[in-house]
């Protein structure tokens, strides 16, 4: 049987013959920050195990579009999109995004409280926010979310023929899609991702159209699929702190803290691998050229000499925001405002129409650090 751990962790397990054996492991929080800003360690080592474990070099280039890429090129691709996710323009997405899951609390509330809350809310809302982003049509929403958990999979350690097959095809049915959809664009332009990015020059080159179905994708699978799971881990965190649930509905104020607390103690990103492009020395150990180091952040996020007390859950804890999960340095989560956002808004809206949730049953968790669903049952206010 294939093991399956929590996708990226466990991905970074894998060795090939060139690498050191044991690939280094980087565990302290300094250490973890300084690889992340060396440009000598890059995240190619994402496109180089989806290809090994036998995804299409093309299809891991249109689900991995920016891990393909470092320095210069990856630059000026990243200001092309830093400009959709300004604080501005991620702050102009809240409305809609309180109405959305105001929406689907609604539906919550239908049901008597009693839910798989992954399916009712944690899923559905990351691709309709996205949908907005990038002027898609809100239908879309459903298949968006299906393409995103298929695509996750290439991300997972070690993929089986039929999981191969389910990449392969999302990223085909996403690459149709992505034609009809520049074609909407360039016939209607508007204020969204699409548009810029096919109106944006890198280099004094505008993108080809598979470079920004490749962008299109690689967002679907990084703000869709995360998100869902980040949600459902901080439901579960503080449905095991149920009076820090009811704090959160008093003080609201403290929720974007609230937020960064869930992403240090249980963000659903363990870690990350990089490839060394020329020798370096992380944490003191030795990296050979082109050989593996392990970036560990589940160790670096509770490191005792930069967060006090690390192991506990601390709702209100200052410094909590210096985490990891969303990376650092060139490559740190360009969604990272707009993910903040999603997980504050979902939970201002579930703490205050509901009591701390009961958990019913807890699903099994395929290759993430969150499980595909969760049963709860959530009291009325
Ligand atoms: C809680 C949810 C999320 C988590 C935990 C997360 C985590 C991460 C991490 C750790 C990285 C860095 C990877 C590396 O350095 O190799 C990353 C990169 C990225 N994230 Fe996120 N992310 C989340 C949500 C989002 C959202 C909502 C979007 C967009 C709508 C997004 C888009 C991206 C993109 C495009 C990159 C690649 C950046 C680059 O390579 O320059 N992510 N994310």
């Amino acid at each position: 049987m294939v093991e399956r751990g929590p996708v990226i962790l466990a991905r970074m397990g894998k060795t090939r013959p060139v690498e050191p054996d044991p690939v280094p492991i980087v565990t302290g929080w300094t250490a973890s920050r300084e690889a992340l800003t060396d440009r000598r360690l890059s995240p190619r080592s994402f496109v180089e195990d989806m290809v090994a474990g036998g995804i299409t070099a093309a299809t891991a280039a249109q689900v991995a579009p920016l891990f393909s890429r470092h320095g210069e090129d990856h630059r000026h691709l990243r200001a092309v999109l830093s400009v959709a996710f300004t604080p501005r323009k991620v702050e102009q997405l809240r409305p809609a995004t309180r109405a959305i899951t105001e929406r689907l609390a609604d539906g919550i509330e239908a049901a008597g409280g009693e839910c798989d809350v992954v399916s009712s809310f944690a899923e559905p809302l990351p691709p309709e926010v996205f949908a907005l982003l990038f002027g898609l049509p809100v239908e879309d929403r459903d298949r968006l979310a299906r393409w995103a958990a298929e695509i996750a999979l290439a991300f997972v350690p070690t993929q089986v023929p039929d999981e191969v097959a389910r990449v392969e095809r999302a990223a085909a049915e996403m690459r149709e899609y992505g034609h009809e959809r520049i074609a909407a664009s360039r016939a209607a332009p508007g204020e969204d991702l699409v548009t810029r990015l096919l109106e944006a020059e890198v280099d004094g080159e505008h993108l080809t159209d598979d470079q920004v179905i490749a962008m299109i994708t690689g967002f679907v699978f990084a703000g869709a699929e995360t998100t869902r799971r980040q949600l459902t881990a901080a439901i579960q965190v503080l449905a095991e702190h149920p009076s820090d649930w009811d704090r959160l509905a008093a003080e609201p104020d403290l929720l974007p803290t609230a937020v960064d607390e869930i992403l240090r103690l249980r963000g659903i990103v363990p870690g990350l691998s990089r490839r060394a492009e020329e020798a370096v020395v992380a944490e003191g150990v030795e990296v050979p050229e082109g050989g593996r180091v392990v970036l560990l952040f589940t160790s670096a996020n509770q490191d005792p000499e930069r967060f006090p007390d690390p192991a506990a859950f601390v709702v209100d804890r200052p410094d909590a925001h210096a985490h990891l999960t969303f990376g650092w340095g060139p490559h740190l989560c360009v969604g990272a405002g707009l993910a903040r956002l999603e997980l504050a808004e979902g939970l201002r809206t579930l703490t205050t129409r509901f009591g701390p949730p009961e958990v019913l049953e807890t699903g099994p968790a395929s290759g993430f650090a969150a499980p595909d669903w969760l049963r709860v049952r959530f009291p009325r206010r």
